[in-house]
């Protein structure tokens, strides 16, 4: 029986959508049955038909921002003429995940858990907000909230007990092997097609599919740095994005590696080439070999997470001491007993899907369960580095690649993959829409370190195409004006156009980091912000350059205004909410 409880998750790299499957696995094992989704790809009118319970777990991202799978929903939830009565017979509870060091902590679930209030969801158990700056990590929250969440389920729903572990659940999708001779050749024509554009797996907001040609892919690093950058350039036709866009990539794993995991699984290599015909609940019947499955879906190369091993144990024989052994591991990993354990076997190492089922030899896995265990490749979005044009796209692109700590190269999936594309090589992508803004008087600051100056080149150039007399000021960074200076040959000297250099490894440079400069620059920075309506970017690494440049913003407003900590604080989130001070950081 389903027990009308639906699990949605809004998340932009994987944590969100890591606690929703966990969550399903575990409400299995009381033997209650869930729908998994994206809060984007459910049907919503299954929230009023097929719904009693609903649990949504979502990430907040950019600027206190959904996540990409989550704003259809929330654009929806928030239509004014919804009724309030609309979900009066769900009962909802959240589990929202932030980090406490953003200003806007959590915003994605505190909007979606006040608007679902409003259209009259009722309090099921407590909701939660995770913050992963805390000492117990996200982890710590979601036991204490999971916990509460079953105690309320098993109030409500008499059956709840908690079955025996060793059975195995019934897989999420339905894996049916093809069998008549028209499903062979089916099989055949898709496996030499990519035909990613008609495939359901990948949920409905990244179906606007373009197709393009590679026409340069030019390192603008020197040869002898560690770190290759690419600047990219892709032909197309009727491309209509705009300053601020991003386009998203699908990258695809490499064959050697496809048949390295075929080759572990005898059982799957058999039927490699031949029709599966894959159903969920909520998608439509696809038709795909295993072998395009796993190349063109299936991300292989990530790092394992807890509800991979919570399922992956079942599937170990425990017929010898080595096949025990090696489940017990399995399972170790699985559980919330000792997080310590996954993190040093998966996360520290770095270790890759692939490498575990190399690793643990006793693994024989059905094909059914192979999307319940194998996360789905994520699309990389990059921000566009070339001005608004129908022919052309441009991207400034930074090559992944590492030695772990057990000294193994690591390589990004999508970088990897870009990395080898040739001109003339076909392409699919496609575009994300940036609310982003630019009126034509007001100056221009642009901080953006590394890779961060694709979207600034992206504006600068518009804007001398435009011949626009725009002031532009652009604290660029990198490390060696020899090596890294990615922006050497983007531009002329142009009177509107002020670069501010950063070479962090360079002796004789002036400035070191992006907020030396702009503390050099404090009265004229100033001026520009207070005095001259300036709108401000800033682009880049996540880590800690967004925060710090955020401080020196206050420390400038602080001497500009002549002002406290919390008064210049305070005008610099002022920027924010009115749009004058964006931030983008990946
Ligand atoms: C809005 C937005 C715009 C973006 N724009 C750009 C852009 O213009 N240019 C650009 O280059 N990228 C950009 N990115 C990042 C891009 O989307 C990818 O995340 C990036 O290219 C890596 O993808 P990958 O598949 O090659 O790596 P993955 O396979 O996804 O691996 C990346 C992961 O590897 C790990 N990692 C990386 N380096 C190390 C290291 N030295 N040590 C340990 N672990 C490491 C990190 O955990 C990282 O998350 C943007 C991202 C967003 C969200
Ligand atoms: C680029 C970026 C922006 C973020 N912005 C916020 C934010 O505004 N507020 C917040 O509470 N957390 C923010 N976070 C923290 C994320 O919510 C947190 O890392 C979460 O685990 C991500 O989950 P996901 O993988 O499901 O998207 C941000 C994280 C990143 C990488």
């Amino acid at each position: 029986m389903t027990d009308r409880i639906t699990i949605l998750y809004g998340s932009e790299t994987g944590n969100a959508e890591e606690y929703a499957k966990y969550l399903k696995q575990r409400l299995r094992s009381y033997n209650l049955k869930a729908k998994l989704s994206t809060l984007d790809g459910f049907p919503l009118k299954q929230l009023i038909t097929d719904t009693d319970y609903l649990i949504i777990i979502c990430s907040t991202t950019g600027q206190g921002e959904l996540p990409r799978n989550a704003k259809s929903f929330m654009k929806f939830i928030l239509k004014k003429k919804l009724p309030h009565d609309l979900f009066q017979h769900l009962h909802f509870t959240t589990f929202g995940l932030g980090d406490s060091s953003y200003v806007k902590y959590n915003y994605a679930i505190k909007k979606i858990h006040a608007r679902m209030t409003q259209l009259g969801c009722q309090e099921l158990s407590p909701r939660c907000e995770a913050d992963e700056m805390s000492p117990e990590g996200v982890d710590g929250f979601y036991l204490e909230w999971e916990t509460q969440l079953i105690a309320a389920l098993s109030q409500k729903i008499s059956i709840v007990k908690q079955i025996d572990d060793q059975v195995v659940p019934i897989p999420e999708f339905k894996v049916i092997m093809g069998k008549s001779k028209e499903d062979e050749a089916k099989a055949f024509v898709e496996a030499n097609t990519k035909a990613l554009s008609d495939n359901s797996l990948l949920p409905k907001i990244y179906n606007n599919l373009r197709h393009g040609t590679v026409f340069a892919n030019e390192r603008i690093t020197a040869k002898d740095h560690f770190q290759d950058v690419r600047h990219i350039k892709i032909k197309s036709k009727d491309l209509d994005y705009k300053v601020g866009d991003t386009i998203s990539l699908y990258p695809c794993n490499f064959d050697e590696d496809v048949q390295a995991l075929l080759e572990l699984q005898p059982q799957w290599l058999a039927i490699a080439d031949k029709q599966l015909r894959i159903k969920n609940l909520i998608d439509q019947e696809i038709h795909i070999t295993l072998r395009s499955l796993i190349k063109y879906h299936l991300d292989i190369m990530s790092i394992p997470r807890r509800s991979f091993f919570s399922m992956l144990w079942r599937f170990c024989d425990n017929g010898t001491e080595d096949g025990q052994r090696e489940q017990d591991k399995l399972r170790e990993f699985g559980a919330f007993d000792d997080p310590e354990e996954l993190y040093n076997y998966a996360n520290r190492p770095r270790r890759l899907i692939l490498e575990t089922i190399t690793e643990f030899s006793n693994l024989n896995i059905p094909v059914s369960y192979i999307l319940d265990l194998v996360p789905l490749i994520k699309p990389r979005m990059f921000s566009i580095a070339s001005r608004p044009n129908a022919d052309e796209v441009e991207l400034v692109v930074a090559i992944v690649e590492y030695k772990t700590i057990l000294r193994r190269t690591r390589k990004g999936l999508c970088t990897r993959w870009l990395k080898s594309l040739e001109p003339g090589d076909e392409i699919v992508f496609s575009f994300d829409k940036s609310p982003f803004v630019i009126d034509n008087d007001s100056p221009i600051i642009m901080v953006a370190p590394g890779t961060g100056v694709a979207p600034m080149k992206s504006l600068i150039d518009n804007l001398l195409y435009q011949n626009s007399t725009q002031e532009m000021f652009l604290f660029f960074g990198c490390r060696f004006e020899e090596r890294d200076h990615l922006i050497k040959n983007f531009w002329e000297k142009v009177p509107n156009l002020h670069i501010m250099n950063c070479f962090s490894r360079d002796a004789e440079s002036k400035y070191k980091y992006v907020q030396d400069a702009l503390i050099d620059q404090a009265s004229l920075v100033g001026d520009l912000v207070c005095n001259q309506n300036a709108k401000i970017f800033v682009c880049g690494s996540s880590g800690k350059m967004p925060r710090e440049v955020k401080l020196t913003f206050v420390e400038i407003i602080k001497r500009f205004l002549k002002v406290d900590d919390a008064q210049a604080q305070l005008f610099v989130n002022a920027l924010e909410d009115t749009g004058r001070y964006k931030e983008d950081a990946w």
